[in-house]
């Protein structure tokens, strides 16, 4: 039996421990403080970055098998406007294009990501390799390197090849862990010599819940309450194999890293001083974010969704909960498998506690808890979701630097959308965005959160996933009604030009001054982006007008010569 003061010296451990977890994130302290001076510690990486399907186009060009998206984007009412990605921005087609724009901007990185059946095109690498997806990735790669701009490269960026989606089911099938784990394996394989910066999945909180629980995205399933959770489950299995992978055969020689990209909006409690606020906001964050982080740093689920999602599945009957387990062994093999951990994060929400009965079925959402408010005064320019609120994102990389140990964090994407479709290319709002959540990544570096790059959301207007082309988050204009995808920048270019070069914002002054010179140059692409429509109209001139008539010509001198030959026979 324990003596008494062994029992209480543990008491006071348990304690100690209970007390140091409580102090991790404090959620009263939220000083926004006003803008602040400074530079980026030196060597601090800048990028921009895009994705396979929303850029490539050439949907079924050179041997590409075709992606769950591709599937999804033809069928009538999936997206906006019934559009798709198959020509998006032409980029398999424009390498050199888009890199001289990255050149432009004076980067140090270029985030995109591989399209799966672009180079396996079932998916399954035992069935075929596309050498031509591969050659792509290779120029564009190689290209990149010759101009000095480090690759960061996603392996999912949500386009599964659809035979995977028809034959398995996909993420709801335990056999995509292996599928992607061959297909990885091929990417450090043929491109691990060159790339050194690997993010397995792109935001899986979107391919769990957009893709299995509502439906809006491919494969477009709603399977609530459960759906989304198994798919989470495999993504994480499969992301730690990977790590794993790249770990036990690649490394030494290659000497890179591997890490996720999670996207996660900041949660603030309506009310600082309610507790129940504090942990409302506290589970939005753990079921967004903490859902995959908490896994892969510390080993399980979030105790919060195992406690919510337990209970309300035996409320409505289950035998087991609707999230599944990890055995103890996969803990420790899942447990630290992340170099560094990207964070995509665009806005903010205020949480209050709002309780679900278990009696509404099993859904995601209600299975939280809390309802989600905006504060009307808040920018939102362009998507709907998409509030502008600097502060949330300072809160946001301090709540990672204390959930898991301070770890490296590149910063996968931010950045602001507009819906307008004229011709402005002067995105003030787009440069307020920047200067602020920019700002605010500063004030966390300043706190001791460990960034060492930032990605800006995106190069050029894209494809947005169920929104079509109708929201535009790139730094460049795309004019998508041109069939060669022109691109013209916008002011925001210029600024975020600045910041890169002057590594920050060294003073007021300065800052001020780049604003007014981003606004003036502008002006005058507006000009050439209005001049546009006669660009066309001289392209149409010269590739069918001209044709036609030659053609037309040729015709009638043939008609002429015989008539004038029978005459004279
Ligand atoms: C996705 C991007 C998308 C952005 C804005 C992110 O979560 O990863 O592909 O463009 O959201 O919708």
């Amino acid at each position: 039996m324990l003596q008494p003061h062994v029992l209480s010296v543990c008491h006071v451990l348990v304690l100690v421990l209970c007390l140091s977890a409580a102090e991790d994130f404090d959620w009263t302290k939220n000083h926004r403080g006003s803008f602040y001076y400074g530079t980026f510690p030196t060597g601090f990486s800048w990028g921009v970055g895009s994705s396979a399907y929303q850029t490539e186009g050439a949907w079924d060009k050179d041997g590409k098998g075709m992606s769950i998206w591709d599937v999804f984007t033809h069928k009538k009412g999936k997206v906006i406007y019934n559009e798709t990605g198959d020509s998006s921005c032409e980029g398999y087609y424009k390498v050199k294009d888009d890199i001289a724009l990255l050149k432009e901007l004076k980067l140090n990185h270029y985030r995109f990501s591989i399209s799966w059946p672009r180079i396996m095109p079932t998916g399954i690498k035992s069935d075929h390799v596309n050498e031509k997806g591969i050659k792509y990735y290779d120029d564009l790669i190689n290209l990149l390197l010759e101009n000095k701009i480090t690759p960061i490269v996603t392996l999912y960026h949500w386009d599964l090849p659809q035979v995977l989606q028809e034959r398995y089911g996909g993420w709801q099938n335990l056999s995509m862990i292996y599928y992607f784990n061959d297909y990885a394996n091929l990417c450090f394989e043929r491109f691990g010599n060159r790339v050194k910066y690997w993010i397995t999945f792109n935001n899986p909180w979107s391919i769990a819940v957009e893709g299995y629980e509502t439906g809006e995205h491919a494969p477009g399933m709603k399977l609530r309450g459960s759906g989304p959770y198994k798919a989470a489950h495999y993504i994480i299995k499969a992301h730690a194999k990977v790590w794993h992978t790249y770990d036990n055969q690649w490394r030494s020689k290659q000497k890179g890293m591997v890490g996720i990209s999670l996207n996660g909006d900041w949660g603030e409690p309506v009310d600082i001083t309610s507790q129940k606020d504090i942990e409302a906001a506290e589970r939005y964050i753990q079921f967004y974010l903490g859902w995959f982080a908490t896994p892969i740093f510390n080993g399980d689920y979030p105790q919060v969704m195992k406690d919510y999602i337990g209970r309300k599945s035996a409320q409505q009957g289950l035998g087991t909960s609707r999230l599944p387990s990890f055995s103890s062994q996969e803990k420790s093999y899942i447990k630290g498998t992340c170099d560094f951990l990207g964070i995509g994060h665009f806005t903010t929400r205020y949480i209050t506690q709002k309780n679900f009965p278990a009696s509404h079925g099993p859904s995601y959402f209600t299975d939280r808890d809390l309802a989600e408010l905006v504060d009307p005064r808040w920018p939102d320019p362009g998507s709907e979701w998409l509030y502008s609120v600097p502060w949330g994102f300072r809160r946001l990389l301090n709540f990672v630097k204390t959930q898991y140990g301070n770890p490296m964090i590149y910063v996968t994407e931010n950045g602001v959308s507009e819906k307008m479709t004229c011709t402005e290319l002067c995105d003030d709002w787009r440069m307020q965005y920047f200067k602020e959540y920019i700002n605010e990544m500063l004030k966390a570096i300043k706190d001791g959160v460990n960034v060492k790059g930032y990605t800006a959301w995106s190069l050029l207007d894209k494809f947005e996933w169920d929104e079509g082309y109708s929201e535009r988050f790139g730094l460049y204009y795309v004019d998508f009604r041109n069939k060669n995808k022109p691109r013209y920048p916008k002011a925001s270019v210029q600024y975020y030009k600045r910041i890169i070069s002057s590594n920050g914002f060294p003073s007021q002054k300065e800052a001020e001054n780049w604003h007014r010179k981003a606004i003036e140059t502008c002006s005058s692409s507006n000009q050439l982006l209005a001049a546009d429509p006669l660009t066309s109209h001289m392209e149409m001139v010269t590739e069918i007008v001209v044709p036609t008539v030659c053609t037309l010509c040729i015709l009638l001198s043939a008609i002429f010569l015989m008539f004038l030959l029978r005459r004279h026979n």
